[in-house]
């Protein structure tokens, strides 16, 4: 039987690694990752049954991440979705909300700035803090989970102000022409900046490449926060700036990083886009494009996106064969039950798991070589 005392010992861990007094602050809410059945298991799945039979529920607004199957859909292996289908029910008697996204930050679990939060999915706790200003460490889906049933985190990393003052300025020596840009300079900063947070120019041309570059900082590197200028709610002085250690990415790293993350040798199979999750506004702006590619276009979405997008432009959708995925990652059942091989995406993050996870071959294509912009 699990209870509060076993939950606290866990989010304790930081401090019993340094042997310190643990320290807990309160949270506004929860994000939980690591639900999908191909992350977590059968495994996962015990231990989540056990947390719902010891009678434990989550105390603070709390939303999950994508699973692995679209729930309502038929087109996965149906022993795998009934058992993702049971790890979201399990959420949902927990007490969490189904939303089954990782841009939980457009879909109603909005923190307020200065808000302590307790969020896994490290693109979603690189945005929390880098642009709404909320406050949340890197949590895993468990330490998370134990966070939004006790209401507490530990009182540790970015949720003291001290550690949230950026340490190096680091300059993009190219232009971040569009998503691939962004989402490649933030591959490679995740890298060289270790565990020291960043202050970077607001060079992005929108809201959309600036989540593809959080998302990609997220995928190579450690840190949860960075420091962008004009965007981030964090006052730093002149004078600290002029102190700053700082450092420079230029083309030739990013062109670099992009070679080491594809390998796809001949045409693909099928096109993968949002890694993050579209927003309708996004799931818009590719429809009013035309194709410059025959193959199917998945794109992956928060479910109320998929009804309100389907209502819509059933027709528009049909005509370009894009076909809108919700409840799932991009590291869908669909790609292994349809036997895709070979896939191209514009998401360095999606490129990354891709290939690592689901061992397809990827290539990496911007959303102008994909549509005619
Ligand atoms: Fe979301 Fe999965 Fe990408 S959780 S950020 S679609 S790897």
């Amino acid at each position: 039987m699990i209870d509060k005392k076993d939950l606290l010992e866990l989010i304790s861990v930081p401090f019993k690694l340094e042997g310190l007094k643990p320290r807990f602050i309160r949270i506004s809410s929860a994000h939980i990752s690591g639900i999908s059945y191909n992350n977590i298991g059968e495994e996962g799945l015990e231990l989540l049954k056990e947390l719902l039979s010891s009678g434990l529920k989550i105390t603070v607004s709390t939303t999950i991440n994508p699973g692995f199957c679209e729930l309502e859909k038929k087109d996965c292996d149906s022993e795998t979705c009934k058992k993702q289908l049971e790890i979201v029910e399990i959420f949902k008697k927990l007490g969490a909300k189904p939303t089954l996204s990782c841009i939980p930050y457009l879909l109603g679990n909005i923190p307020k700035k200065g808000d302590h939060v307790a969020w896994a999915e490290s693109n979603a706790v690189l945005y929390t803090n880098s642009v709404i200003g909320a406050w949340s460490n890197k949590e895993s889906g468990l330490t998370a989970l134990a966070s939004a049933i006790l209401g507490i985190t530990s009182y540790y990393g970015v949720h003291l102000e001290e550690n949230r003052i950026p340490k190096v300025k680091v300059n993009f020596n190219f232009k971040l022409r569009d998503e691939v840009d962004a989402g490649l300079a933030g591959f490679v900063l995740g890298k060289v900046v270790k565990d020291s947070i960043p202050l970077v120019p607001n060079l992005f041309k929108s809201r959309y490449n600036l989540i593809e570059f959080l998302a990609s900082v997220g995928t190579s590197g450690v840190i949860p926060l960075v420091v962008v200028e004009d965007v981030t709610p964090i006052s730093v002085s002149k004078e600290h700036i002029s102190q700053m250690q700082s450092l420079s990415i230029d083309e030739e790293e990013i062109n670099t990083a992009k070679s080491s993350l594809e390998n796809l040798k001949n045409e693909e199979d099928a096109i993968l886009l949002g890694c993050p999750h579209f927003s309708f506004k996004e799931v818009e702006d590719l429809l009013k494009l035309n194709r410059k590619r025959d193959k199917f276009i998945f794109v992956f979405v928060p479910k109320e996106v998929k009804v309100e997008a389907e209502k819509r432009y059933s027709k528009e959708l049909n005509d370009k064969n894009i076909k809108l995925v919700s409840d799932s990652c991009i590291l869908w059942c669909g790609i292994i039950s349809r036997n895709y091989r070979k896939v191209i995406t514009n998401s360095i993050k999606g490129a990354y798991y891709l290939r690592n996870v689901l061992k397809v071959e990827v290539g990496i294509r911007r959303k102008s070589e994909i549509m005619d912009v």
